[in-house]
């Protein structure tokens, strides 16, 4: 069985896939002539399911995508949906680091946040899993591993006063928002396929 996953990013589609892996589905990015819209909506779930349509639609496939972001209490739960254009629309990832350290102190509260939509054109159905990780702002930077702003996202639930950069993959998929809500999709496709037979 395969799933489609409205992304051109292959790093996106592979860690889909192995928090899939043993389920029986397969995922497949989006076919290169499939161009996906603004992420401009106002919410997570309503981004996610804009793109999850748009590739439902252009290929007929039961279609997934996701969307995520960092919210600080500090900043009244910004930069939310705009975590990866925070520091300007073209900012990297380390300018948008950079930023958060400036504007939100040690020790405030952090939430990542991850909900995907599935959508299946045969019937127009459509279902949102989400997944939060709840954390604090590190005094410093730390560690080389994951992307974006996690050398400085102490997570509840990490060993000891690790950030998510300094965990291995693994760890991170454990307590991350992308792993929980990767999991409450991957135990509703399970379901399905015993469903189906
Ligand atoms: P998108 O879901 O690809 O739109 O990414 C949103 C932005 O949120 C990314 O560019 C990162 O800045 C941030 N973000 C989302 N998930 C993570 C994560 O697991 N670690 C660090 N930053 C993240």
């Amino acid at each position: 069985m395969k799933l489609l996953l409205a992304t051109h990013n292959e790093h996106k589609r592979r860690e889909l896939e192995r928090l899939l892996a043993g389920s029986g589905w397969q995922v497949d990015g989006l076919p290169e002539h499939v161009r996906m819209g603004p992420e401009d909506a106002e919410t997570f779930a309503e981004n996610a399911l804009g793109k999850a349509r748009a590739a439902a639609q252009a290929t007929g496939r039961l279609s997934i995508a996701d969307d995520s972001g960092i919210a600080a209490a500090a900043l009244g739960g910004a930069p939310g949906v705009r975590s990866a254009r925070y520091a300007g629309e073209q900012a990297s990832d380390r300018e948008n680091l950079e930023k958060l350290m400036r504007e939100v102190p040690a020790g405030s509260a952090l939430e990542y946040v991850c909900v995907i939509a599935m959508v299946d054109p045969r019937d127009g159905s459509e279902l949102l899993f989400d997944g939060r990780c709840a954390g604090r702002m590190a005094a410093q930077e730390r560690g080389e591993g994951g992307f974006g702003y996690d050398p400085v996202f102490v997570a509840e639930d990490a060993p000891g006063e690790l950030t998510m950069a300094e965990l291995s993959a693994r760890q991170k998929d454990e307590i991350s928002h992308r792993g929980r809500a990767a999991r409450e999709l991957r135990a509703w496709l399970e379901q399905s396929a015993a469903t189906a037979g």
